[in-house]
């Protein structure tokens, strides 16, 4: 924990948990048995990041692609969720924890949805941290979702398309709910972003790590949160504190970006 700096906290962390599979092939042991101690690594990393004061941390549970999987491993997953939601309430209440959920939780099998809205309405008026799941989840969905929410405004009159703008985007896409991704980490050795939080992740900072995300746990969150620290962020813009000589041509202003 030395290494982090809690004055300079990413503000929203997401995380691509995997590798659950991988860590139970390896052990000879059935895909199931890596998600349940996937599990442990989710309720490891949300009691460190609620510790360090990260205000967000979202995870993504269950992607809209993952509906393509063996039927008996969605079961499991939805199981182990359930399981989750009624083990984790005292976990989430004793340190004020809002739970929240995006995604087309309509998809989920009811015994689902019905422990979710019950735990995120017990947690709803919460400030210690925002845990969110993302469940049967897609960027390019939600992209979609909002997309059409506006087409059907501009059709009904409700609003010029020429309006249209970043805050109307952000309003309507449910993972901008706790603001921008700062810290985007992936688990499990693969480079991409698969479809998780495309919009909000547009300036966030990448962190790809080999190690499988059930043996993930504060010491590696700790470790992105550094690595995070050690980059500057400029947003598109040119590093602080340099002011430019006077004649500074607009060819020099972009290379420095
Ligand atoms: C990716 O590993 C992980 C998932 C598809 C599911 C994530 C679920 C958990 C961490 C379990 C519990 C979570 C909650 C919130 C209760 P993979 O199966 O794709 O791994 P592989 O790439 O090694 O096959």
């Amino acid at each position: 924990m030395g290494l982090v700096d809690v004055s300079r906290l990413p503000q929203h962390v997401a995380i691509i948990m995997d590798g659950n599979g991988r860590w139970a092939q390896r052990r000879d042991k059935p895909r199931t048995a890596g998600h349940e101690r996937g599990a442990d690594a989710v309720r490891a990393t949300m009691r460190a990041a609620r510790r360090l004061g990260i205000p967000a941390l979202t995870l993504y549970a269950f992607s809209e692609q993952n509906w393509d999987r063996p039927q008996a491993e969605i079961n499991a997953l939805v199981d182990l969720l359930c399981e989750c939601l009624v083990s984790e309430r005292n976990e989430l209440v004793d340190n004020e924890i809002r739970l929240s959920a995006i995604g087309r939780l309509h998809k989920l099998p009811e015994r689902a949805q019905s422990k979710l809205a019950s735990l995120t309405s017990e947690t709803q008026s919460f400030e210690g941290m925002t845990l969110t799941l993302a469940l049967s989840y897609g960027g390019r969905e939600e992209l979609i979702d909002a997309t059409r929410e506006l087409a059907r405004r501009a059709r009904d009159g409700e609003i010029d398309p020429a309006q249209i703008d970043e805050a109307a985007m952000d309003a309507l896409m449910p993972s901008m709910n706790v603001g921008p991704v700062d810290l985007l980490v992936r688990t499990g050795g693969e480079q991409r972003i698969s479809n998780f939080i495309l919009w909000g992740s547009a300036y966030a900072e990448l962190y790809f790590t080999d190690e499988l995300w059930p043996d993930f746990g504060a010491n590696s969150l700790y470790s992105a949160i550094a690595a995070y620290q050690s980059r500057e962020r400029r947003f598109g813009l040119v590093p602080d504190a340099e002011p430019l000589p006077a004649n500074e041509s607009a060819d020099e202003l972009e290379r420095a970006i």
